[in-house]
C-alpha cells in the first residue's frame, strides 16, 4: 500500500515536472509573436499598407497596391532585404534607415537608384533585430495562411475588439 502511494506521488511529480517544463516555452512562443505582431500594426504600420491581416486591404488614405502578404513565396531572407531595403519603383518603403547610404541594398545606392531608391517609412525606420521579428511574425501568422479567419481576428482585437463577425467562420 505505502508503495502504491509513494508510487502515485511520483507519477504526480514527473507531471508537474513536465507541465512545468512545457509552460515556459509556450509562453516565450506566444510573447515572440505579440512583438512581431506589434511591429506590424503599431510601430512600423505595416497594416497601413498592407492591412491587419497583410492581405493587402490596407487603410484607404495609404497609396493602395500593397502586396498581399498571404500570398507571398518569400523566404525568411528575401522578407528581411525586402522589409530592410524596401522595393524600387514601388511604395514599399526601406525600414533600415541607412538603406541606400551605401550599396548594402540590391549594390545599389540612392545615387544610382535616383527617383526609384524606395522612401522612408511613414512611421520609423526599424533595428535589425525588429525587422528580424517581423520576419518571422510573417513566416508564423501571415505567409501561407489561406483566406483570413474569424479567428485571426479575435486573436489580434480580442473578442470584443472589432467586428470580426463580419469575417466568415
Ligand atoms: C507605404 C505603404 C507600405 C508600407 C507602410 C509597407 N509596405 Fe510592404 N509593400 C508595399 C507595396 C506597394 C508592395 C508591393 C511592391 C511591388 O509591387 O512589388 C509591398 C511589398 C512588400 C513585400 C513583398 C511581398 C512579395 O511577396 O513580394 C513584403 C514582404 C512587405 N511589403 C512587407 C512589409 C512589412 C513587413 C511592412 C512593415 C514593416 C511593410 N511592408 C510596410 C507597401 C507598403
Amino acid at each position: 500500500m505505502k508503495s502504491r502511494v509513494s508510487g502515485l506521488l511520483a507519477t504526480t511529480a514527473s507531471l508537474f515536472a513536465i507541465a512545468l517544463s512545457m509552460a515556459p516555452s509556450r509562453l516565450l512562443a506566444d510573447d515572440d509573436f505579440a512583438y512581431g505582431r506589434r511591429l506590424f500594426l503599431d510601430k512600423a504600420q505595416c497594416s497601413y499598407c498592407h492591412g491587419w491581416a497583410g492581405d493587402g486591404a490596407g487603410e484607404p488614405q495609404s497609396n493602395g497596391g500593397a502586396a498581399n502578404l498571404r500570398n507571398s513565396s518569400l523566404d525568411r531572407k528575401s522578407l528581411i532585404e525586402v522589409i530592410s531595403c524596401g522595393v524600387p519603383g514601388t511604395p514599399m518603403p526601406h525600414f533600415d534607415e541607412g538603406a541606400y547610404s551605401d550599396n548594402r541594398c540590391y549594390g545599389m545606392t540612392e545615387a544610382e537608384l535616383g527617383s526609384r531608391t524606395p522612401g522612408l517609412p511613414p512611421s520609423t525606420t526599424l533595428q535589425k533585430r525588429e525587422i528580424e521579428a517581423l520576419a518571422d511574425y510573417l513566416l508564423a501568422k501571415i505567409i501561407r495562411r489561406g483566406p483570413v479567419t474569424r479567428a485571426e481576428c479575435h486573436e489580434v482585437f480580442g473578442e470584443r475588439g472589432r467586428s470580426c463577425d463580419e469575417i466568415a467562420q
